[in-house]
């Protein structure tokens, strides 16, 4: 039976309805004999939701993952029925809803092919202990199915066959196989016969996806509670999924400050003052680019969070201060837990506020991290938001420090088994109030959150830049992550490498790994072999557990730093070029890494691939992930590419050997790009930028580039101050065309660009500058004999 949402009344179900159908209705109601409701909602053209209750009434729709801002309404909308089923089509999808027993089919509203059922579909247990039911849903496997995402499962990037979970974890030095770790992202992302879908399981209790693993051709995923809930999410292309993902689930909500995109130095902990000075100095003085500087818990008063151990730094002012005139921003962490300790201003407050977490039969919940017996915020208290963000006054506006670090926010709880919370507590869930269960795996999400209010508050008009370990889907509107603690082996550079890659196909690319290993210490080799990796992370930072030694890029032989220096110069070079893929992603939601099968989905060889990716849109790379190695066989995909040191053209499609000795990694640029470079800085707008580079790699066809500039904080780009440059590259046998298109109101600093053409199969005799012909002799060059041309050209004709 079926119902529409004229006759929906507040939760309540009409279970036989005549269907009246209006155009502008985009809720559908069905049952079927056992009572279950489904309830279907068209986000979009090609975004269903799909929600099912067996008590007949929904509960309160509210969810932390789901944002405002998602995009809404279709081109088309028709229902139909025969027989056996209804029929909802729009211009996207076709859903096919069984009369009989509910089950779904999703077809392509194009080619029609079946891109998803249901197996069982809903079904569920009822679960004594709790109450409510335990939902679950099972879907057919797909011939040649594969399957994507999840977040931080460190594990092989293709998940069929395996099982995981979602619970948020705090897991110290933890492993290939282990599940699961800091995040709870239960996004994953199907693909077969070239058609990619996404689901999304909004439920943020303890939820399990398995992946073809228990039986052969069904995958299915459940909940220990709360409702089956799930939206499914059309591309076709895997990249078109993963931008409706985060289209529905959020954008991060700003730009990032170009500093943070810079890289990072990090250690727990680096005290007192005078280290932290020493270590900033160091960088200058071996002239290794840097731009931040971390305070692990030590800059604390007995680990009390926004308080100064005042014996290590007297005058964090003045030392904050004095960083920032050397070029560093400093970024300090902030824990959830709070010592209890009457005398400490922030728990006395919190207490009188009645802010902390309790139990469910009253006591505080409490539990010990670094500082001992702490209570905890509930961070998914609007209020308890409120006054946190207000905490950040003093360490943002007064004392300057530019960024903020949130650990432990599973939440960790020590020398407990489950090493959290206990299930009873008790949260608002932002007045839905619920048990730890349900609010666990957004407990840090919502901490991140409130501490990201505070930066935006406080830092006004820069922009805000947090880090948080653990996350729900929709956190990546806020914040930046890392993945936790990591050990020096090869192994947790392959699995820093998926990491990385699963988290930017799970809509959170804002990410990095401890560079290094966080737990014990790097041989020099590794430590190179992971900058080199780090460097096309976007969030590049080094960090340390700071008990085996240390990790700085000087910590080992010279010839390490050297060729630390190398790559994290070339980071910098880098840097307009990250900087516009992260505009791409703040604007569409595109992924700033994308996998070899996110990049190339038709070729069945990208399927099980993991150590190769997409850094932005057109750079390969692969890291070497074995000691004493001098290069490694790698898949180069699809296409003509150049490499990156040598030029060499090299056709994809194939495994190559490519060399890469310790200096060196495998590194290749897309035919027909342009990749625009910076100056090499010691930090971020250490010096005015005047000249870009732009190198352009010949192609025998078309491509498209973009730059993207502003002032690299603050928000005039949100009002039009921006400059958005598309290149257009169209190369022929004696002739290279570059077209330019420009956007924006933004007057970038620098006046020239500097064209350092790759490739060119022919000798340039003629060049036409905006329809001028300059012969080659009089045209301007640097000492190199590149080209020098005013930024703001229509079009460059280079003629053999
Ligand atoms: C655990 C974090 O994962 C690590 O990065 C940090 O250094 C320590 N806590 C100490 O704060």
């Amino acid at each position: 039976m079926i119902v529409n949402t004229e006759l929906e009344q507040k939760g309540n179900l009409f279970p036989s309805r005549i269907l009246h159908f209006r155009k502008d209705v985009d809720t559908f109601y069905f049952t079927a004999e056992n009572d279950v409701v489904l309830q279907l909602r068209i986000v979009r053209d090609s975004v269903m939701r799909f929600r099912y209750t067996t008590t007949g009434t929904f509960e309160n729709d509210f969810s932390y993952a789901i944002t405002k801002y998602a995009s809404t309404g279709y081109n088309h909308l028709e229902i139909d029925e025969d027989k056996e089923k209804y029929i909802i089509t729009t211009s996207k999808l076709i859903c096919h809803i069984s009369k009989e027993n509910m089950r779904v089919q999703l077809y392509d509203a194009i080619d029609k092919t079946l891109i998803n059922e249901d197996e069982l579909g809903f079904h569920w247990e009822e679960s004594y202990e709790f109450g409510g039911n335990v939902v679950k849903m099972s879907k057919t496997v797909n011939e040649r199915e594969s399957y994507f995402g999840l977040g931080d499962k460190p594990d092989h990037l293709n998940l069929k066959g395996k099982r995981f979970q979602n619970w948020a974890t705090d897991s110290y030095a933890y492993g290939k196989s282990t599940d699961p770790i800091y995040k709870a992202i239960p996004f994953y992302t199907g693909l077969h016969h070239n058609k990619a879908y996404g689901i999304f399981f909004d439920n943020t209790f303890r939820s399990y996806f398995d992946f073809a693993l228990e039986r052969r051709n069904v995958t299915s995923f459940w909940a220990q509670g709360g409702e089956m809930n799930y939206y499914f999410i059309y591309g076709p292309e895997m990249q078109t999924v993963v931008e409706k993902y985060t289209d529905l689930t959020g954008k991060p909500h700003q730009l990032p400050p170009l500093w943070a995109l810079g890289f990072h130095q990090c250690k727990w902990s680096y005290y007192p003052e005078s280290n932290v000075k020493e270590i900033t100095q160091k960088f200058r003085d071996l002239r290794i680019p840097c731009d931040a500087i971390y305070l692990d818990i030590d800059y604390m008063e007995g680990f009390r969070c926004f308080t100064w151990n005042k014996e290590h730094f007297p005058d964090p002012k003045r030392m904050v201060k004095e960083l920032a005139d050397n070029g560093f921003k400093t970024v300090a962490i902030i824990d959830p837990g709070i010592k209890i300790d009457k005398e400490y201003s922030v728990f006395k407050e919190a207490l009188d506020k009645d802010y902390f977490c309790k139990r469910a039969d009253g006591p505080y919940m409490k539990g010990k991290v670094w500082p001992g017996e702490c209570y905890f915020p509930d961070f998914t208290k609007p209020e308890v938001r409120d006054w946190w963000s207000g905490l950040f006054k003093e360490l943002i506006e007064d004392i300057g420090i530019q960024g903020v670090w949130n650990d432990m926010n599973e939440p960790a709880v020590m020398e407990v088994p489950n090493k959290t919370f206990p299930d009873d507590v008790r949260h608002d869930y932002d007045g839905n109030p619920c048990s730890h269960r349900k609010a666990h795996n957004v407990y840090g999400m919502q901490m991140a959150r409130a501490t990201y209010q505070g930066l935006k508050k406080f830092n006004y008009p820069k922009r805000p830049f947090v880090i948080t370990r653990s996350a729900y889907s929709g956190t990546q509107r806020y914040t930046s992550t890392w993945t936790g603690d990591n050990v020096a082996t090869w192994e947790h550079l392959w699995i820093a490498n998926v990491q990385a890659q699963r988290m930017a196909m799970s809509g959170f690319s804002f990410v990095g790994s401890d560079i290094g290993g966080f737990a014990e210490q790097p041989q020099g080799e590794l430590f190179t072999r992971w900058i080199q990796l780090g460097i096309f992370h976007p969030f590049c930072r080094v960090h340390s557990s700071g008990d085996h030694g240390d990790q700085e890029p000087w910590a080992f032989d010279e010839d390490v730093t050297d060729v630390v220096r190398k790559f994290v110069e070339l980071r910098y070079q880098l840097l307009p070029y990250l900087y516009t893929a992260f505009w791409n992603l703040v604007e569409h939601g595109t992924p700033l890494l994308k996998s070899l099968v996110m990049f190339d989905q038709e070729d069945n060889q990208t399927h099980y691939r993991t150590d190769e990716f997409i850094f932005g849109d057109k750079i390969l790379v692969c890291p070497i992930q074995e000691p004493n190695a001098k290069g490694r066989r790698m898949y180069i995909p699809r296409g003509q590419w150049y490499n990156y040191w040598t030029d060499e053209l090299v056709e994809g499609g194939k495994e190559k050997w490519v060399d890469a000795e310790i200096d060196s990694m495998p590194l290749f640029v897309l035919e027909g790009a342009i990749i625009p470079k910076f100056p090499v800085q010691q930090y971020v707008d250490e010096k005015q930028i005047d000249e870009v580079t732009l190198d352009i790699y010949y192609k025998e066809g078309k491509e498209r580039s973009q730059l993207f500039d502003d002032a690299h904080d603050g928000y005039d780009y949100t009002k039009g101050r921006y400059s958005l440059r598309t290149f257009k590259l169209t190369g022929k046998s004696n002739e290279l065309i570059i077209q330019q298109h420009k956007e924006g109101k933004y007057i970038t600093t620098y006046k020239n660009f500097k064209l350092n053409i790759h490739g060119l199969p022919f000798k340039a005799k003629v060049v036409q500058l905006d329809n001028v012909i300059v012969p080659t002799s009089e045209l301007v060059t640097d000492e190199n004999g590149l080209m020098i041309v005013d930024k703001d050209f229509s079009e460059i004709h280079i003629i053999g």
